[in-house]
């Protein structure tokens, strides 16, 4: 046997490629700031910017003309908006608010707009829930928050939600709290299994994060690997549409046992942690950036993702189409 003669050109290692990866594959997570006047840099994630209004729409409608097949939308108020319970992310006109149906308005149907459903960007502690007086995270007192800005978050025309706040129960309550609105078409993409990583650290920058501390109570042991298939399957019996895995390089072991255990469609998020590494070393020279990229979006499809969620979504887009 001579497994090389299926290596040997271009033509016949496209033919017996196992995974393809294309641009409706791939979501673009963007940021819209309050009182932004126009983008914004993240120095921890070169090429990532916090967007103006009127700059989102414009590079909502360039992610839609390069095809990608959703945006995931975070808003980032300013540090004023912020309090305690996060009222700017139940507030109609709040920020993230504000840029769904700016989105919405600009593609339409024409890509699925995603909205991330969690407090963190809105508290002025940063967690991702409702604070007790000791200072921990009040489970059950958060989901009552979520509940509200699922429907708020729908009200504004997202196509789908995306809590992320790995509060217990949290699926089964936004999707009651939806239904019950008459938005029982708005799709819910639950973070099932997302790690406390330190691989976040760059998306902290990106939302002005004011977290002191960590979320190692409510955000998965990165040691753990079955107790991501418990989050997953809570997740689809209450009523997840679609399930997420988070970070993707670092559990692409995650990613396969999820895909193999599921019959929902399954997410991988490369996050900032990952995007920044590999613009760092390439901006080194240290390896080649572009191959780089489309390895690490390759690897998280093989392993079992029909979708990712990428930074780089537009850019691989045009990278797949070339
Ligand atoms: C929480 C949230 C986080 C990310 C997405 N949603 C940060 C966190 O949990 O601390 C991270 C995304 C990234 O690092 O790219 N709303």
């Amino acid at each position: 046997m001579r497994p090389r003669r299926l290596r040997r050109n271009p033509a016949v290692r496209r033919l017996v490629a196992e995974t393809r990866l294309s641009p409706a594959d791939l979501v673009l997570p963007m940021f819209v700031r309050e009182g932004a006047t126009g983008p914004v840099a993240i120095p921890s994630m070169p090429g990532v910017v916090q967007h103006s209004r009127e700059s989102l729409r414009k590079a909502a409608a360039e992610a839609v003309a390069a095809g990608v097949g959703g945006i995931m939308l975070f808003g980032v108020p300013a540090p004023s908006s912020k309090d305690a319970v996060g009222s700017c992310g139940t507030d109609p006109n709040g920020i993230l608010q504000l840029g769904i149906r700016d989105v919405v308005s600009e593609v339409g149907d024409s890509t699925v707009v995603m909205s991330d459903l969690c407090l963190d960007e809105f508290t002025d502690h940063g967690h991702c829930g409702i604070l007790r007086a000791d200072g921990s995270v009040d489970n059950d007192a958060t989901l009552g928050r979520y509940a509200e800005m699922a429907v708020v978050q729908a009200e504004a025309g997202a196509h789908m939600v995306g809590p992320s706040g790995m509060m217990d129960g949290q699926i089964g309550v936004i999707r009651a709290a939806l239904d019950a609105a008459g938005h029982v078409d708005t799709s819910v993409l639950a973070y099932s299994a997302k790690y406390a990583s330190a691989f976040y650290g760059p998306f902290r920058d990106a939302v002005e994060s004011t977290l002191e501390g960590d979320r190692k109570t409510y955000q998965q042991d990165p040691a753990n690997a079955r107790e991501s298939l418990r989050e997953v399957a809570l997740d689809v019996a209450e009523g997840a549409d679609l399930v997420m895995v988070k970070p993707a390089l670092p559990y692409l072991d995650i990613l396969r046992q999820v895909a193999d255990a599921v019959d929902v469609p399954v997410a991988a998020y490369q996050v900032s942690g990952e995007y920044a590494m590999i613009e760092a070393a390439a901006a080194n020279g240290w390896i080649d950036r572009e191959r780089t990229i489309l390895e690490t979006l390759t690897s998280a499809r093989r392993a079992g993702a029909r979708i990712v969620l990428t930074y780089w979504a537009v850019e691989a887009a045009g990278l797949l189409q070339r």
